[in-house]
């Protein structure tokens, strides 16, 4: 079974209406049916159903960038899976470092979140990555399999098969510093290798994300290791032109 490659644009709390038109046009134009690769934009969830008439029949998926571990009910402020699916997005990302750092999403609370997108049908893209500290006192692996495993302890190897992985090194978030592709693949690997222990159908099968200063120059080489089955894209993703290179690169 090949991996379908998934190229993500998270746009993070920037864009407004008239950006947004434009940089969809910009996508679409370009966009060349023959790509293999499923191309998904993540909106601020008040463009979602703008972004989802743009998209129209292009293909291009649509996804939120964090959602409420509730259903329904006394939450002020928070929007649920439940009406995000309502308005047409197919993916939400949870736990990407920048919830974890600012907004206090610890692992538990983030595994709540990627199984209330599953049951409304919305598909989930687990962010995970270690902090530069982390990395250089040696315990990169440790840090994602703990993030990775609240997933598996509370609801299961299948649940977490059911949605997407997306390794970012918090270093490499918006810095321009990117992992290398060796760096990457490694433990694109390892997750596989984890994932593999539980069951190695689920983790032969399932899409793990590189994230982190993607951009047009080192998209080619990253996304061409046996592991890399795709790319989370923050600042690249505010640009057609580099975004469309990303695709491209994905083929
Ligand atoms: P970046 O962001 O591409 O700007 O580094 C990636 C992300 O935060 O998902």
């Amino acid at each position: 079974m090949v991996r379908t490659k998934l190229i993500a644009g998270n746009w993070k709390m920037n864009g407004d209406s008239r950006s947004i038109k434009q940089l969809m046009d910009g996508i679409k134009e370009q966009l060349d049916p023959a790509w293999q690769s499923e191309v998904l934009v993540c909106a601020p969830a008040v463009y979602l159903p703008l972004v989802v008439d743009f998209v129209g029949i292009s293909g291009i998926k649509v996804g939120a960038q964090n959602l409420s571990q509730q259903a329904q009910g006394a939450f002020t402020g928070e929007i649920s899976a439940a009406m995000l699916s309502d308005v047409g997005g197919q993916y939400v990302l949870v736990g990407h470092s920048e919830r974890r750092s600012l907004y206090g999403e610890n692992s538990k609370l983030v595994a709540e979140k990627f199984n209330a997108a599953l049951t409304k049908g919305l598909i989930p893209v687990l962010c995970v990555g270690e902090t530069l500290e982390e990395r250089e006192a040696g315990t990169t692996m440790t840090v994602v399999k703990g993030q990775i495993d609240a997933v598996i302890e509370q609801y299961g190897i299948e649940t977490l098969g059911q949605g997407v992985i997306a390794y970012e090194p918090v270093w490499a978030i918006g810095t321009g510093k990117t992992a290398s592709p060796e760096q990457a693949q490694a433990v694109h690997a390892d997750i596989r290798a984890h994932l593999a222990q539980f069951d190695a159908q689920i983790a032969h099968k399932t899409r793990i994300l590189y994230g982190g200063s993607m951009n047009p120059t080192n998209a080619e080489q990253l996304l061409a290791q046996p592991d890399i089955d795709g790319g989370l894209i923050g600042g690249a993703s505010l640009k057609a032109e580099q975004f469309i290179a990303i695709c491209k690169a994905a083929g």
